[in-house]
């Protein structure tokens, strides 16, 4: 038996194929690499000793995901595969709803059609919207988001929630990220954005790496410890562990579940700045800057329920985060 990565050449989706080819599971990835390389299907081999099953396809593609389902035994999905530039859905919303949306539903019919019961789903904190109760608990009421790409999380959550509600023998597990950064201790997946970088950390190595000359801090005058806005950042390689742990979940359970993935730790951006320098040995030039439209002041995990039901805790530091991070951007596949 085989599970399906969609988007498993991307960031988080390496990184897991990673963590479960080294828990001993066959893993099988689609990706159509819009925003990821082949190669990295080679590196997920050198760092497991263990090739992962490869297409290069559309999950929209109807006939291409039949041809996957066929060829593979295939006994659950994680879904990764998606737009996810928080700017560009501003300005393309449509695309970003065609895409997010026609993956989902393509792989919900697809899955029936073969008898595949398990559904584990890459959410985003960004349903939680402009609360400002934190720690974010999992039944937190839902206000909304503040972008379309949010939107699209949102919307795939419901669509899943009635599938599982629909269907007895489904098994879907919602995962929420938090601020995933860092790579893995290999140098050799990491993350590659595209153009210029929105998130803070990928921000930070180009900056430390020459490429772009100072960072702006988006506001000061937060309600926070320093003015800057805190954020819940968490080890990607952790990450990748807690969708190991919520697929063994997902083996003896029916309906719909959501998890929290984060430290349960909130920290500013001048935090990561400072942080940075001292694990990477150099200086971050900043400039303070207007507020980003859109961002809130605090958001952190309650990561209590992950903990007790799912048995899985982020175990790394802050400071291997950021050393992890400049190792990948140093390395060569970061250019
Ligand atoms: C953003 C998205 C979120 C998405 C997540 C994916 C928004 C509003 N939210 O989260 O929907 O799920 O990325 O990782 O875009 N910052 C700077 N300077 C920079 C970049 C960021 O000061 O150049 C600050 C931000 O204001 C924020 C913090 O760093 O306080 C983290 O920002 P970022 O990495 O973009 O993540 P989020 O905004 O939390």
């Amino acid at each position: 038996m085989s599970i399906l990565l969609t988007g498993g050449t991307g960031f988080i989706g390496s990184h897991t194929a990673v963590e479960l080819l080294q828990s001993n599971q066959d893993v099988v990835i689609v990706d159509d690499l819009s925003n990821s390389a082949a190669s990295v299907v080679d590196r997920i081999e050198a760092i497991t000793g263990k090739r992962p099953v490869f297409y290069q396809a559309d999950v929209a593609d109807k006939a291409a995901m039949k041809k996957v389902f066929s060829e593979n035994s295939i006994d659950a999905v994680i879904h990764f595969a998606g737009f996810k530039a928080v700017g560009e859905s501003v300005r393309i919303p449509i695309a970003y709803y065609r895409n997010n949306l026609d993956t989902t539903l393509t792989l919900l019919e697809t899955m029936k059609e073969f008898g595949c019961h398990r559904f584990i789903f890459s959410s985003s904190a960004t349903v939680y919207g402009t609360s400002d109760k934190v720690p974010f608990t999992e039944d937190a009421k839902e206000l909304g988001c503040t972008n379309p790409y949010g939107w699209t999380k949102f919307m795939i959550e419901q669509i899943l929630k009635d599938a599982a509600l629909a269907d007895p023998e489904l098994s879907v597990v919602l995962l929420r990220y938090f601020n995933p950064i860092g790579a893995h201790e290999s140098g050799m997946i990491g993350e590659k954005p595209n153009g210029i970088p929105n998130n803070l950390m990928p921000y930070i190595t180009q900056v430390a790496a020459g490429i772009r000359d100072h960072l702006s801090v988006f506001g000061d005058d937060y309600p926070t410890h320093d003015g800057t806005g805190v954020r819940d950042y968490i080890h990607v390689v952790d990450l990748a562990k807690g969708h190991v742990a919520a697929y063994n979940y997902s083996t003896s359970h029916t309906g719909c579940e959501i998890f929290n993935l984060g430290t349960g730790i909130g920290y500013s951006v001048l935090d990561i700045v400072h942080a940075f320098e001292e694990a990477n040995h150099l200086k971050i030039p900043y400039e303070i800057a207007p507020r980003r439209a859109g961002d809130i002041a605090t958001c952190y995990a309650s990561t209590e329920k992950a903990s007790r039901v799912l048995g899985w805790k982020a175990e790394k530091s802050l400071e291997d985060m950021c050393r992890d991070s400049w190792n990948w951007q140093c390395g060569k596949w970061a250019k």
